[in-house]
């Protein structure tokens, strides 16, 4: 009788239980229950599924043309995480807050630092297109006290649908982008223009397999926040426009109830005069509500 006489072979049937075992002297104890979960579903997946051979080389096709176009600029897994809801899931489990506590969303791949400081009530665009828009709220927190000194990152897309980083040649740096400070009163507000839904890149494997699944690439019209303060957890978060036509849609699940707000038409010449904008413009307000850090 030889050692390999009392080996369990890998079959069908115990597949997953055979690679497990292989990890059972893992130094990182961490790596080995996430590959062991990992491998369970992903057999259990194949058993399902029971892909043919061409299926399977289709499959790793596929993952392989997600690495190729991806680079420091173009982060195509980050999108299929996005699109599977594999981004907000991890997010949410990761932002878990007190009850009226404003929610966390996805923070997407336009966000940069190193944004300018701007005066509170100015104007984050730097062009002069588009529906002029108001943007104003507090931030409080969970007892409904105003916070000083909370940051106030902001970033939108244009009234087209565009960040600035995409279209170098068309927006200025920094257009739709800025960064506000809360006094003693919690209060900001700024303006900007409306911004419009968009379509996440779909010119890769992602948009192939959107379009495989008659899925749409749209996200609806929102304004991205990030709100930090001492003291408190950092919120990473966007409000979203009630009458967009993909809230219920988003192409990466975005959405939350609590995060959807009326973006409403005033038209008041005096007061659009006495804000220094044109007649009619368009108004948006909503309160961002920090909870205490590790609560
Ligand atoms: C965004 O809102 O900027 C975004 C989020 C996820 C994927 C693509 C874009
Ligand atoms: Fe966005």
């Amino acid at each position: 009788m030889s050692v390999a006489d009392n080996i369990a072979y890998f079959t069908e049937e115990n597949s997953a239980e055979t690679v497990i075992d292989r990890m059972r002297d893992a130094p990182d104890r961490r790596l080995a229950e996430v590959m062991q979960s990992a491998i369970t579903h992903l057999h259990a997946f194949v058993k399902e599924t029971e892909p043919t051979m061409a299926e399977w080389e289709q499959a790793i096709g596929f993952l392989t043309a997600t690495g190729q176009i991806s680079d420091a600029k173009r982060q195509e897994w980050i999108l299929m995480s996005d699109v599977l809801g594999v981004s907000m899931l991890v997010d949410t489990i990761n932002s878990r807050r007190p009850s009226g506590a404003t929610e966390n969303t996805v923070l997407g791949p336009f966000h940069v630092e190193d944004v300018p400081h701007r005066e509170m009530g100015s104007s984050i665009a730097d062009l002069d297109e588009g529906e002029p828009l108001t943007v104003s709220g507090r931030v409080l927190d969970i007892e409904g006290n105003p916070v000083a000194g909370a940051a106030i990152d902001v970033w939108q897309a244009s009234h087209d649908g565009f960040y600035d980083n995409q279209q170098p040649d068309v927006q200025p740096e920094h257009n739709l982008r800025g960064i506000f400070t809360t006094k003693e009163d919690g209060r900001y507000w700024y303006k900007a223009v409306k911004p419009a839904y968009y379509g996440i890149p779909n010119d890769g494997p992602v948009g192939q397999l959107l379009g495989g699944l008659g899925r749409n690439h749209m996200r609806p019209a929102h304004l991205h926040f990030i709100v930090s303060a001492p003291g408190f957890d950092t919120v990473v978060t966007h409000i979203f426009d009630g009458g967009d036509p993909y809230l219920t849609n988003d192409a990466v699940f975005g959405v939350k109830r609590s995060l959807i707000s009326d973006f409403v038409q005033v038209d008041d010449a005096q007061k659009a005069g006495e804000l220094g904008l044109p007649n009619p413009f368009w108004q948006v307000e909503a309160d961002l509500v920090l909870a205490p850090a590790n609560a």
